[in-house]
């Protein structure tokens, strides 16, 4: 992992996360679809026709599950082994979906999104720059557009002594508050629902619909 220096971007680079995949040292991937999905499709909040994307895509359990509702699903990730894995999910499943090898800091949609299903992408990133990517987040997405937000509670011993940092990153919930501001996002009322990960840490799901504006960045 590269440090924050003046050289390089804070946080992994592209090159911690192919490793990671190509040791198989991947605790964040449940093997299966995340069983919060499933209602919130059961819901009508990612309808068939919509175009939904899944950043920090991994190996794409969720990208095939959408592309099966109908969606149109827009996958990114800047792991090859990712991009790769997904792909070869979709094949094998008969499914469509368009897997993109990006970097989300630099990438911008081709034209607005309905949805958002952000799981585990935002505790990937380091937090320098979670402004960046709520702000892009937020630019791209039609008003009216869902953004589920699986918020990945990454507290442990040290964190706040600053001796363990991530990945992954810690998604207070506070912080989500700052970076997905009322402003721009309709928040539900508490208490959000908090699911654990078979790695042990737990997943806060927040839904959040786009308010105001469509501006993209
Ligand atoms: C912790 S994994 C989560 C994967 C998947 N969402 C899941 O929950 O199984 C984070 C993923 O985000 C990708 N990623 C991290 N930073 C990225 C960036 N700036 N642009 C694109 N992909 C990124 C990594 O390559 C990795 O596949």
């Amino acid at each position: 992992m590269s440090a924050g220096s003046r050289d390089a971007p804070a946080g992994p680079s592209p090159d911690f996360w192919q490793e990671r995949f190509a040791s198989h040292r991947t605790p964040w991937d449940r093997g299966e679809v995340n069983p919060a999905l499933e209602p919130l499709i059961a819901q009508g909040l990612f309808p068939a026709g919509a175009r939904v994307l899944v950043p920090g895509c991994g190996a794409g359990h969720e990208v095939a599950r959408l592309a099966a509702a109908g969606c149109r699903v827009l996958a990114v990730d800047y792991a090859p082994a990712a991009v790769a894995l997904t792909r070869e999910r979709l094949a094998r499943a008969g499914l469509v979906a368009e897997v993109i090898e990006a970097d989300l800091l630099a990438w911008t949609p081709p034209a607005p999104l309905d949805g958002v299903w952000e799981q585990a992408c935002l505790c990937a990133l380091h937090p320098d720059h979670w402004v960046a990517y709520a702000t892009r987040l937020a630019g791209w997405m039609a008003p009216g557009g869902t953004l589920a937000l699986l918020a990945v509670q990454a507290e442990r011993e040290g964190r706040r002594e600053g001796l363990v940092e991530g990945p992954p990153y810690h998604c207070d919930i506070n912080a989500m508050r700052a970076l997905f501001s009322a402003s721009a996002w309709t928040w539900p009322k508490p208490p959000y629902r908090g699911r654990t990960h078979p790695s042990g840490f737990a997943e806060l799901q927040i839904v959040l619909v786009r308010a105001g504006a469509y501006n993209i960045v």
